[in-house]
């Protein structure tokens, strides 16, 4: 079971839309699909008219109550997607969760708890924030899958997530890949999103993927249709470009390793530096090594007198 972590601390810029649309065509390919909506907006459940009046237990109850993961996936009108809802409770799990202990494996454990097998793909759809939410899903993903909208500033966050990346990935989970930036709300008519995509490939390569997603008005419409752009308009330029997306992430599936259950990773360097040297040096050698004995009748370490 490989997870993909779609993140972005910007707003707006294509997380759900990509979420929804490269799962169906990961459905569409043969592969059995979860995606979990860690919004408190709930924009994927929504999107995939999940009726609320269905959700008995969303992610907030894993998360927070112990429910197994099992108990709150709900299917959709598509066979082999589903969803792990969200609910409103969700906006107050970062508080909640802040005290707990473990309380960024939450996300990871529970997944764990579905069983190797359960699906092919598990898709997270995370906030527009980097806080304990987001976390839970660098924590539990094999890999991110960053969407970038191609706009002046957008290389200004890129940074400073790749910073949290190699973070998560020292600290937390040694795992975690960087699978790809994906340039979204691509206007194909100026040469703002060229220029940008030139200059975010300057910076990281191939780790740009090839495939681009393009404006298109049919990708808008189809959450209001409740459903994904395959069952909407498969013949749009939208529905083209997540089935080009799907292929280029299967082709780069072997760079998200499984999720399978690990030690807890090793305690910092420098954590782990103090403890060796503090019980190791008596503190009266210490002293006596650095501070030089004065003249007599001085104190020790005392300037010489002018
Ligand atoms: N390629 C596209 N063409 C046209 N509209 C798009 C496209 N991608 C996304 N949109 C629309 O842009 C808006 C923002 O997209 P989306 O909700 O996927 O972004 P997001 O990053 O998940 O936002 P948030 O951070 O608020 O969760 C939505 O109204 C969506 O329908
Ligand atoms: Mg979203």
């Amino acid at each position: 079971m490989r997870v993909l972590a779609i993140l972005n601390q910007k707003g707006g810029v294509g997380k759900t839309t990509t979420a929804v649309n490269l799962g169906a065509a990961l459905v569409a390919r043969g592969r059995r699909v979860l995606l979990v909506d860690a919004d408190p907006q709930g924009n994927l459940t929504d999107h995939l008219g999940v009726d609320p009046a269905r959700i008995e237990e969303s992610l907030y109850d894993v998360l927070l109550e112990g429910v197994p993961a099992r108990q709150a996936v709900v299917s959709t009108a598509t066979a082999g997607l589903d969803v792990l809802p969200s609910h409103a409770d969700l906006a107050a799990a970062e508080q909640e969760l802040a005290p707990e202990l473990g309380r960024e494996l939450r996300l990871r454990r529970a997944l764990l708890g579905l069983g190797p097998d359960a699906y092919d793909w598990v898709l997270l759809d995370c906030p527009p924030s980097l806080g304990l939410l987001s976390l839970n899903a660098m924590a539990a993903a094999g890999a991110v899958l960053i969407t970038l909208q191609t706009e002046y500033f957008a290389l200004r966050g890129l940074g400073q997530l790749d910073q949290i990346v190699r973070m998560v990935r020292e600290h937390v989970n040694p795992a975690l890949g960087l699978l790809g930036i994906l340039p979204t709300l691509v206007n194909p008519v100026t040469n703002l999103a060229r220029e940008v995509i030139d200059e975010v490939r300057t910076h990281y390569g191939e780790v740009v993927f090839a495939t681009r997603i393009r404006q298109n008005v049919r990708l808008a419409e189809a959450p209001g249709h409740q459903t994904h752009i395959f069952a909407y308009d498969p013949a749009c330029p939208g529905a083209a470009d997540y089935r080009a997306l799907a292929e280029e992430v299967l082709a780069r599936a072997a760079q998200v390793p499984d999720l399978v259950p690990e030690a807890p990773p090793a305690p910092p360097p420098a954590a782990r530096l103090r403890f060796e040297r503090v019980p190791r040096t008596p503190l009266p050698d210490l002293v006596a090594e650095a501070v030089p004995e004065g003249p007599p009748g001085t104190l020790p370490g005392a300037p010489p007198a002018r």
